[in-house]
């Protein structure tokens, strides 16, 4: 497995991660690794291609992020894009320098359709560009192979030598034929087979684990969250009952959520392992007693699960393993090259158990994107509500409560929370949302019910559009949608009185209330 590998090089552009991504898309295994990697390094990989991803700098500025010139003397085909493709030229003997008109947004590129690189796309299409810098003259050797009506060079190449360089970002679904000519790059150019599977992946890792673990003694804190939850049924797979997974209900999850995860993952679901559920509801509800903090509420979460966590693996003694679900992009995020030893734990708020007994860490996801992730979940016949969840934050509902979190609030943000998510998923909207839910405000106001008045708690409900869940847009949601919503969570929920809708992007805004 991995024999067919691309590697991504990194200069520190936005997209890094897509351009890994798309590469995936094609089928086809790929690491991402910063350009300050050793050259010997990424030739013992023995990859079959090389991207140079985009970057913020200026290629021929002092102090620019670089790459050797033997980079590309090295037998293996080079695709660079923006900077990448800058910084080819300009190693290579080009010019490099700052173009007469920024380009900037979907622009109209002309490509020459006899490159490899644009087999199958149209002569004329719509590119997304972002740059600065231009090639105002190309590399010797090189031929130039699309242009728009500012940017003569849009794309250049040596074929005999394997090296391509295009100015935009085919990554970016904003260039429409760029899945295209990303999949020209690793079958045509540099004659991927496409062997990255995940119904392979999944088989291949599960007789992975078996012969790793042995007779041993596996141990995994499971949130119910997608990550964990195909961690651990893939060390069930794997190891069935030498598979002990403990699921700590802090008080602070949605709506009927911790009877759903035991339906699953309990006795009674499908799955060889031992569970374990803590209900440790009280304990958490006592320590965030008068806290009103949210950076203290989340360090007493954190801490408080691990101390759980810690109980009860003292109880089952001594184990071989520990699972993470650790997942790609928190390898990339933490320190490129994918060699730092980044241990996520699944709560992410509080970090690893100091005290659990055990010889090392499985970490069966860490080298898949998300929505790998949710594939192999579907490949291991978890169901899909579970394997499309939307995000939840590990300190959950304690950071959707603005102020003191109390048993009681909890169950006003559940309810409302539950009766916005059916009313969002019966008008077909669930799909479509990037991530929605109810927080309840710190705000008590007056009102009046029947004849009676009423000083109660406002409900704020939220729903954001995002790609990375760095910046998100406001969801549009049709009026008549939250006046249902408004309607019901007033009338079925006691103590709420007034409901809201949150219009805020973000930034100024943070997706979560805290
Ligand atoms: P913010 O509120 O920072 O949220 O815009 C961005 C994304 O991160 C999630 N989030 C968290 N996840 N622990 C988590 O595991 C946390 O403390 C936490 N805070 C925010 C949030 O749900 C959103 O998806």
């Amino acid at each position: 497995m991995n024999k067919e590998k691309i590697v991504v090089i990194d200069f520190g552009g936005q997209y890094n991660q897509l351009v890994a991504r798309r590469v995936r898309e094609c089928h086809v295994y790929c690491e991402i690794y910063s350009y300050k990697t050793d050259l010997a390094q990424i030739r013992a990989m023995n990859p079959k291609g090389i991207i140079l991803t985009g970057g913020p700098d200026s290629c021929y500025a002092k102090g620019a992020a670089s790459c050797k010139k033997e980079l590309f003397e090295m037998g293996i085909p080079v695709l660079g894009l923006c900077y990448g493709a800058q910084l080819m030229m300009h190693v290579l003997g080009g010019c490099v320098c700052k173009a007469p008109v920024r380009e900037y947004g979907k622009i109209e590129v002309t490509v020459d359709k006899t490159s490899s690189l644009f087999s199958n796309v149209s002569e004329k299409t719509i590119c997304w560009m972002s740059h600065n810098d231009y090639i105002e003259e190309k590399a010797p050797g090189f031929r130039v192979t699309a242009h728009t009506m500012d940017c003569p060079i849009a794309a250049a190449e040596w074929k005999e030598k394997g090296l391509f360089a295009i100015q935009f970002h085919p990554e970016v679904l904003h260039t429409q034929e760029g899945f295209q000519m990303l999949h020209n790059f690793v079958y045509q150019v540099c004659g991927c087979l496409g062997e990255w599977k995940m119904d392979a992946f999944t088989e291949t890792s599960i007789k992975a684990i078996r012969e790793k673990v042995g007779s041993g003694k596996v141990l995994c804190a499971l949130s119910g969250g997608v990550d964990s939850s195909v961690a651990a049924v893939m060390l069930s797979k794997a190891v069935g009952g030498q598979l002990t997974c403990v699921f700590v209900d802090h008080g602070l999850l949605r709506k009927n959520e911790g009877d759903e995860v035991e339906a699953v993952f309990g006795p009674s679901g499908p799955y060889d392992l031992n569970f374990v559920r803590v209900n440790a509801q009280e304990r958490f509800y006592s320590r965030l007693k008068g806290v009103e903090e949210p950076e203290e509420k989340r360090k007493i979460i954190g801490e408080e699960f691990i101390r759980v966590f810690e109980e009860e693996a003292k109880k089952i003694g001594a184990v071989d393993f520990l699972v993470q679900g650790t997942i790609y992009p928190d390898v990339v995020e933490s320190g490129l090259g994918g060699e730092s030893a980044v241990i996520k734990s699944h709560h992410n708020v509080g970090g690893l158990p100091d005290y659990v007994d055990f010889k090392e860490i499985i970490e069966p996801l860490r080298d898949l994107f998300k929505d790998e992730v949710r594939q192999v979940g579907l490949e291991l016949g978890i169901p899909e509500k579970l394997v499309f969840r939307q995000p939840f934050p590990g300190p959950g509902l304690g950071i959707r409560i603005v102020g003191e979190v109390t048993g009681e609030k909890v169950a006003m943000v559940q309810e409302a929370d539950a009766i916005y998510r059916e009313e969002i998923a019966k008008a077909g909207l669930d799909k479509t949302i990037g991530q929605y839910f109810a927080a309840l405000t710190n705000m008590r106001s007056v009102g009046v019910m029947g004849d009676e008045r009423t000083y109660d708690y406002a409900v704020a409900l939220r729903a954001v559009n995002t790609v990375d869940f760095m910046t998100a847009e406001v969801a549009e949601i049709p009026f008549a949608v939250l006046a249902r919503v408004m309607n019901r969570v007033i009338n079925e929920v006691k103590g709420i009185n007034r409901v809201f809708y949150d219009l805020t992007s973000k930034p100024p805004g943070t997706i979560e209330f805290e």
